[in-house]
């Protein structure tokens, strides 16, 4: 075919005349006489009607097409609004380019079977829409530091040593010794902070979870930012500003998509317009006990169920601060006024999505970084060349991480995290 092929979408968007377009077979039915196929592209799907009289010599295999065969089509497009999409191609000429044979995706299967067939229910609209979505936010969330003159900046991802507790760490074989994979770029962060000051990344963090929530994955890629000079007002201030400035993008640039995936719009609005509440640890203890007849022992981390709970009475993100010492990690910063709790806070999500973000002031002391490793069994010796940036120079500074599928999973109302990456990774699931 001599055809110059464009999108399905710019096919509709000319609207008439002729037009080459190629895809995959989404849907087909057809008679003796006639094929109809849906056929769907990265833009968009669009009717094509074959009809047997002009296709006597291909009918055989037009006849046998089933579904995501990839074709080319050459023909005449229309408006018709009995159409799905509200255009039709009548086609002039078709080229089968790759054959199917029993495409083992459809209505009936079980979650478990998608999940093997992962590979080619990313094809489906809902995956696709969801995967556009993503796309934007990586680049949005990219957007948002660069214009605040952030470099980006990487971490290993092979590491001798925890941050967020033992209990998570993937033990790796590196030559002859026992590693662990990265479950936060940041003590690693810390160090080029005293080169260039402010600093992001968006990279895979890892953790054992070894419960099947809808809200853990093993691998999650993970938005960190680290500040040299900066307060803990300022790290709350760029997590609010950062979602805001996603958000506002997604709702931007993804209408169609939001559409597809039938997300009430109506319930992120709030998170744009509005300032998100900051409350204490202390005041939710306290707001639970008033509004929610629950009560939690101070000095208990906040479970899911209770973060569903605080998050119900508000249609934006809150932000938690000042948690008891005990429940967070040991580099979070005493608060000087009060040492039983941290400058650390997390950014919980409206509707039940839980922890988006976790951030603290990071501790500047090494007695009571060590004090705190030990605390936790840990050797400080493994941490020296993290003490060193405490040694020369110290700056107070401090940063956040962002769970990129949390944060798609909320915009898009997705009930399980797992659709919000392409291969997800979990206790039960590794393949494919
Ligand atoms: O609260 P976390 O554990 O904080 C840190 O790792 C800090 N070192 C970040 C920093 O200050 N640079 O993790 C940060 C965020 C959580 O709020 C959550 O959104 C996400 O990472 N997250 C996960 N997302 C998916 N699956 C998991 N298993 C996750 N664990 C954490
Ligand atoms: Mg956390």
């Amino acid at each position: 075919m001599k055809s110059k092929f464009i999108s399905i979408k710019e096919a509709m968007q000319k609207g008439k005349g002729k037009v080459a377009v190629k895809g995959w077979v989404y849907r087909e039915r057809g008679s003796n006489k006639m094929k109809f196929l849906v056929v769907r592209d990265s833009s968009e799907i669009i009717q094509v009607v074959i009809d047997r009289e002009n296709f006597k010599k291909q009918w055989a295999e037009i006849d046998k097409l089933q579904i995501e065969s990839s074709v080319e089509i050459v023909g005449e497009i229309k408006e018709d609004k009995r159409a799905p999409t509200g255009y039709e191609i009548k086609a002039s000429e078709i080229k089968i380019v790759g054959k199917s044979d029993d495409f083992p995706i459809n209505k009936d299967l079980n979650e478990e079977l998608l999940g093997d067939r992962r590979h080619l229910w990313l094809r489906s609209r809902k995956m696709t829409a969801i995967m556009k979505i993503r796309d934007t936010v990586l680049s949005a969330i990219r957007e948002h530091w660069r214009k605040k003159g952030f470099y980006e900046y990487h971490s290993p991802s092979i590491l001798g040593m925890q941050a967020e507790g033992g209990a998570t760490l993937f033990k790796v074989d590196y030559f002859d010794k026992k590693l662990y994979l990265a479950q936060t770029w940041q003590l690693h962060a810390e160090p080029g902070i005293f080169a260039l000051e402010k600093i992001f990344t968006i990279q895979p963090s890892f953790r054992a979870e070894k419960s099947k929530t809808t809200r853990h994955l093993s691998e999650f890629w993970h938005a960190e930012m680290e500040a040299a000079w900066e307060d803990f007002e300022y790290l709350q201030d760029d997590g609010e500003e950062l979602i805001k400035n996603v958000l506002a993008e997604v709702l931007h640039k993804n209408g169609e998509e939001l559409k597809i995936l039938e997300r009430d719009v109506k319930k992120l609005e709030p998170t744009l317009k509005k300032k998100f509440p900051r409350l204490t640890y202390d005041d939710v203890l306290k707001i639970l006990k008033d509004k929610k007849k629950i009560k939690i022992d101070w000095g208990k981390d906040l479970r899911t169920i209770e973060e569903d709970k605080i998050s119900e009475l508000y249609d934006t993100p809150i932000i938690v601060t000042r948690y008891p010492k005990a429940v967070k990690a040991f580099y979070m910063k005493e608060d000087p006024k009060n040492p039983k709790v941290v400058l650390g806070y997390d950014l919980i999500a409206p509707e039940g999505y839980g922890e988006i973000i976790g951030g603290s002031q990071r501790e500047e002391s090494i007695d009571k970084l060590k004090k705190n490793l030990k605390e936790q069994g840990e050797d400080p010796e493994k941490y020296e060349f993290y003490f060193d940036t405490r040694r020369y120079g110290s700056v107070p500074h401090g940063g956040f991480g962002m769970g990129v599928e949390r944060l798609i999973s909320w915009i898009c109302g997705l009930s399980n995290i797992k659709d919000a990456i392409a291969f997800p990774r979990t206790m039960t699931r590794s393949y494919p």
